[in-house]
């Protein structure tokens, strides 16, 4: 039997909120909303987001992971009508997420920002703390590790950053999750490799991950952040392991970037090894729905 993982990512609900030019304001609030007015608002379709979510539905995952951005410059506004979106989408049982860039766009209070999708980030057991990255979630043999790259930036800037404390950590979850024979998938916005964002967009401690990576070993890495289909092998202690990259969750035709996307990962264990398949599905706006590619099983080329 295996267990289905669906994973998507950037959805950047619009449309913004109308007073964002006037609460809280934040000089880099105000240049990512005046971004969104000129460009944004024409790349992300809220009607797709909503068709990405019901095609997830039909598709009935055992989970599914959620990489971040859901929301475009971080105004207060918009985390009450984030968390709507969310419980609407999927139980925090069934929906782990872990926040963009964009989710933490400026600083705000924790109680008015992220801890409004805290319940879709806790740990296993967890309930009503402060969120604690990596998490981990446990769902049959397969294991949700929930990385935290979020970090307010200077103007002009969508990188991210780990840090010391879950780089410390990371390497003991990785560790005991494989002795416990667990598959593991770790989530996390910003492609997790060094080279595979523009400096400007990167993860900070990229290579500190790759190294720990290599050293303890995963199974799978999903991300989002660049907005498009990217697929990056690499040797850890284990065996080849894979970074999946997924075009946003609402990105129209129109876009810079790729239409819509999300993917259906299927893991089993057989004959003692890992197979896992991967099913893309995009965005067809002739048909003004998501269609699926055959699972192909994912193996390094
Ligand atoms: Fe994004
Ligand atoms: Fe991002």
């Amino acid at each position: 039997m295996h267990f289905s993982l669906a994973h998507l990512s950037d959805v950047h609900l619009g449309p913004l909120p109308a007073a964002w030019t006037f609460r809280h304001f934040r000089l880099k609030r105000l240049i990512g909303g005046a971004n969104w007015a000129r460009k944004r608002h024409n790349l992300h379709n809220l009607d797709i987001a909503a068709a990405a979510v019901a095609s997830i539905h039909a598709a009935e995952p055992d989970h599914i992971a959620f990489t971040g951005d859901l929301l475009n410059i971080s105004a207060w506004e918009e985390f009450p009508r984030g968390r709507e979106w969310m419980e609407k989408f999927g139980s925090p049982l069934d929906l782990s997420f872990v926040p963009g860039n964009h989710d933490a766009y400026v600083d705000v209070p924790y109680e008015d920002g992220l801890a409004q999708f805290a319940p879709w980030m806790m740990a296993d057991g967890v309930k009503d703390e402060a969120l604690q990255f990596p998490y981990v979630r446990l769902r049959r043999n397969v294991a949700l590790i929930g990385l935290c790259t979020a970090l307010p930036q200077a103007l002009h800037k969508a990188g991210g950053t780990l840090g010391e404390h879950q780089l410390r950590n990371l390497p003991h979850v990785l560790k005991s999750l494989q002795d416990q024979g667990f598959y593991r998938v770790v989530m996390i916005h910003h492609p997790p490799l060094p080279g595979l964002a523009s400096p400007r967009k990167a993860l900070t401690d990229a290579e500190a991950l790759q190294n720990i990576l290599k050293d303890k070993g995963c199974e799978l890495v999903l991300h989002g952040h660049n907005h498009r289909t990217m697929e990056n092998w690499f040797e850890t202690r284990s065996g080849p392991a894979v970074a999946i990259g997924v075009a946003s969750a609402s990105g129209a035709p129109q876009g810079r970037h790729e239409s819509a996307g999300w993917n259906l990962f299927r893991i089993r264990r057989q004959h003692g090894r890992w197979q896992a398949t991967i099913a893309r599905h995009h965005w067809d706006a002739a048909s003004g729905r998501f269609i699926g590619t055959k699972p192909a099983l994912l193996s390094p080329p």
